[in-house]
């Protein structure tokens, strides 16, 4: 029961695959839409049917690969990162420097210019709005989530600070969008001052699809929401384990070393085995999006869990919600191996578990930001491994979690880092 709410429930992977493929038609995110829809308007992280569909084919060519290998784009907010990070081994919470990091390289990437929330802090005028509008964004999406959790109850949720903060952060976003359609069309009338450069800025490549301003606002403020704390909980949970665990640190050193100091290339991360393995590991364990929910749109049955053995197709009526829980999954034996409660990254030799490994999802609606995820996630890591050579923990409690809509670490990332004697010919910093 969830605040009245009757949910069903499963760990199967031949459900989730149902759910998410198969038959994908007879399932909505239902609820969540309603939740997310003042900050996140109709975008593709808040809709269904024919209105994701929209979404989803006017975002996915932005994703393709030339777009996410270009290393520059991670280079500039990691090595923001670095200078944040104390070089006398005095202790860091590093949860907190990656959430900033990765709002900054994602505004970066989509609007074409940062909120730059690890910059040195200038104050002029349009510095003083961004860091409004990335506090504006937490504190509307912490109002979200409020509004997701109460469900039905949501039509009780008045609260002016997020109001006003969900105003504020749409309006920051139009205002971008403005700017660039504005842009675009003294370049076309051949007025501009100088030629933009957008090669790899998502609005400007959006806006060569449409120009609808609404949509063009909902759509950035979508994709910011899906990848900003995802990222940023994964290199949180997995730092703060490599903190613990020093066996692991020294073997990804080693495959980092082999670099030589040389920045890493998408084709270098794309062939670290070590470093793949780590990140799975830690995606299994520590799913970030752990919980999801989906509602049936039509009489339906899922594979199994039916009958008085449980083995057989179960009936799901309309309006009836799903949960199904990767965090779950992720552990059973049957799939990971009798060990599989343990953070053990070399079990991913050979380890095809397909649907019950399903950190991105699966189906249509698998994630759009998984190539662009790893990416920065796998670059963060080998910079900070070329630039340090020790992780120290300086918490002594077990890992908490923290779940918002995504999954955390509830005492931040609380380390020290020692930095390496000869730093890496990439770090001019
Ligand atoms: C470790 C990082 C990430 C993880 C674990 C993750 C995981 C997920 C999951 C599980 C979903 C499915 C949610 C659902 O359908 O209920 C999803 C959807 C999505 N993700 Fe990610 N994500 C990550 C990073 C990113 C990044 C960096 C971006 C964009 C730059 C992104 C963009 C999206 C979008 C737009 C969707 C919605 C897709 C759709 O509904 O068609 N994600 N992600």
């Amino acid at each position: 029961m969830r605040l009245g709410r009757t949910l069903v429930q499963t760990i199967e992977p031949k459900n989730v695959q149902a759910i998410l493929a198969h038959k994908f038609k007879d399932f909505e995110l239902g609820s969540r839409n309603d939740a997310l829809r003042p900050l996140l308007g109709e975008g593709i992280f808040a809709s269904d049917g024919a209105v994701w569909e929209q979404s989803r084919a006017l975002l996915r060519p932005n994703f393709v690969r030339n777009q996410i290998s270009d290393i520059a784009v991670y280079e500039k907010h990691v090595s923001q990162l670095i200078k944040s990070i104390p070089a006398d081994g005095s202790t860091v919470d590093l949860q907190d420097l990656f959430f900033r990091m990765t709002i900054d390289s994602a505004t970066e990437f989509l609007f074409g210019q940062s909120v730059d929330t690890l910059g040195s802090g200038s104050d002029s005028a349009s510095q003083s709005a961004s860091k409004a509008f990335a506090q504006d964004f937490q504190t509307s999406l912490a109002g979200v989530l409020v509004r997701a959790r109460l469900g039905p109850l949501k039509i009780f949720y008045r609260d002016r600070v997020f109001t006003k903060a969900t105003e504020g952060s749409r309006k920051y976003v139009t205002r971008i969008v403005e700017e660039a359609l504005t842009n675009r069309a003294l370049q076309e009338s051949a007025q501009a001052e100088k030629p933009i450069d957008h090669s790899y800025v998502f609005l400007y490549e959006l806006i060569k699809q449409t120009q609808d301003k609404r949509m063009l606002t909902d759509q950035l403020l979508n994709i910011l929401l899906a990848g900003r704390d995802t990222t940023a909980g994964l290199l949180s949970i997995l730092f703060l384990t490599m903190a613990k665990r020093e066996d692991i640190w020294s073997k990804l050193r080693d495959e980092v070393l082999k670099l030589e100091g040389r920045r890493p290339s998408f084709e270098d991360l794309k062939s670290m085995t070590y470093l793949t393995w780590v990140l799975n590991e830690t995606l299994r364990l520590y799913p970030i999006v752990p919980l999801n929910v989906r509602v049936a749109n039509k009489n339906t049955t899922l594979p199994t869990g039916g009958g008085s053995c449980g083995t057989l197709p179960i009936f799901i009526p309309k309006g009836q919600e799903v949960m199904y829980s990767s965090y779950s999954m992720h552990r059973l034996p049957e799939f990971f191996g009798e060990d599989a409660s343990e953070y053990r990254p070399e079990r991913w030799e050979g380890l095809k578990p397909g649907w019950a490994y399903v950190p991105f999802n699966g189906g249509p609606r698998i994630c759009i930001g998984q190539q662009f995820a790893l990416t920065e996630a796998g670059y963060t890591i080998v910079r900070i491994l070329q630039e340090f050579e020790r992780l120290e923990s300086r918490d002594l409690e077990p890992f908490k979690e923290h779940l918002t809509l995504t999954l955390a670490s509830k005492n931040g990332t609380k380390v020290a880092l020692i930095p390496a004697q000869t730093r890496s010919s990439a770090g001019a910093l």
